[in-house]
């Protein structure tokens, strides 16, 4: 006498539903991936809102120098944001300033009105970096390839330049 169509006695004791704990990993599986993926979201969001405050953030202004302490093709540092800067009034008159650090190894940029290499430029002694004084954006030398300076916004006050922020990466200011 065959005993296979016999349930045995231990399955009466304990039912088992095979095919219901496949149905419950793939639950827990879903469930896991849920909550994985919306901490990934928050995660993710959580970094874009920061570097958005980062960008915008309320900097405390700083008094540069006066209008007249400057004189067209000059340049003066300072210090913006925990960073050293660099104030330019261009030969036409217009001012500008940018963070200092050369985006390829760091090495302090320096203004050159017109130099022996070409038109006027932002320098970077290191490796011959150049950067356009309008933009920020390399010329020449490693920094072509790399990310712009990053430029700060200026203010006019009762005869004073004044460092008030820095402009959003990818921005042009006029
Ligand atoms: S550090 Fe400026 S070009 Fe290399």
């Amino acid at each position: 006498v065959s005993h296979r169509d016999e349930t045995p006695k231990w399955r009466e004791d304990f039912p088992y539903d095979a095919g219901e704990d496949e149905a419950v990993t793939r639950r827990d599986l879903t469930r896991f991936l849920l909550v994985a993926g919306t901490g990934l979201a928050a995660g993710s969001g959580w970094v874009w809102a920061r570097s958005r405050m980062r960008g915008e953030r309320a900097w405390p202004a700083v008094d540069v120098c006066g209008e007249g302490e400057i004189a067209p093709g000059a340049s003066r540092g300072f210090e913006f944001a925990g960073e050293p800067a660099l104030l330019v009034r261009r030969p036409a008159g217009e001012l500008v300033a940018f963070q200092r650090k050369c985006t390829h190894l760091a090495c302090p940029v320096t203004y050159r009105p017109a130099g022996d290499e070409g038109g006027e430029a932002l320098v970077c002694h290191c490796h011959h970096g150049r950067f356009d004084v309008g933009t920020g954006r390399g010329l020449a030398g490693p920094p072509r390839s790399l990310r712009p300076l990053r430029r700060i916004q200026l203010e006019r006050r009762d005869g004073r330049i004044v460092a008030i922020g820095l402009v959003p990466r990818g921005e042009v200011v006029g």
